[in-house]
């Protein structure tokens, strides 16, 4: 990407190949992690190119994948068809903008690798939230609080600038502000963690 798409997160540009792939050796691993289950109706948000888009439309019954950058839904569309599955839907917009870009109430709302990058955090939780069934989940996967020269993958330091990553306290603050409750916190080896939430009653 070359021009800044208007919203796009600080520090949410889509890695270039490789590195990822190294990191995630196990996107399944993590959904399983985090507790996407089998046959339900999955939002992948901030989708990026589908590294985990894949994995959740081997597993759920629907997927819809959501990303402001159009050309990384390409991207995402051609890996998911490429599979031979055919039950993701690629929706282009703003990550706030969820309610108005889902007709119906899922059951869960995947984001990974974006959430640091929110300036509104509680603001994005009440839209995820407006977009969850009553027994919904939103399960937020983040790199760790750690400086960034000491999160290394294949030789360099990667990932989002030292001062934008959250700690999970941060993480958990954010989104209960937004009216939704923490019920897991796991760790994903070896930089990420996952915070997983309830609506609030
Ligand atoms: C670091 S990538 C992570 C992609 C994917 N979740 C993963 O972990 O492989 C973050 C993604 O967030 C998307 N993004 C940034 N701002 C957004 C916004 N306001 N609404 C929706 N998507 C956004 C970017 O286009 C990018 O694809």
């Amino acid at each position: 990407m070359t021009t800044p798409l208007p919203g796009f997160f600080e520090g949410t540009e889509m890695p270039t190949a490789g590195w990822w792939e190294a990191l995630w050796p196990d996107p399944a691993g993590v959904l399983a992690a985090v507790g996407v289950k089998a046959g339900t109706e999955v939002i992948d948000l901030c989708s990026g190119d589908g590294w985990f888009t894949l994995q959740i439309a081997k597993l759920a019954r629907h997927v819809i994948a959501i990303d402001i950058d159009p050309g990384l839904l390409k991207v995402a569309r051609h890996r998911i068809h490429e599979s031979g599955l055919s039950n993701c839907d690629f929706v282009c917009g703003d990550a706030y903008e969820l309610a108005e870009l889902v007709t119906a109430p899922v059951d869960f709302v995947f984001m990974a690798n974006a959430f640091h990058g929110v300036p509104d955090r509680p603001r994005l939780a009440r839209a995820v939230r407006a977009t969850l069934k009553g027994n919904g989940r939103f399960a937020i996967v983040n790199w760790h609080q750690r400086p960034r020269e000491e999160t290394m993958v294949l030789g360099e330091p990667r990932g989002p600038r030292t001062e934008l990553r959250l700690s999970p306290e941060q993480t958990i603050k954010a989104v209960e502000a937004g009216s939704m409750n923490l019920i897991d916190l796991v760790e994903i080896p070896p930089f990420h963690y996952g915070a997983v939430f309830a609506p609030a009653a």
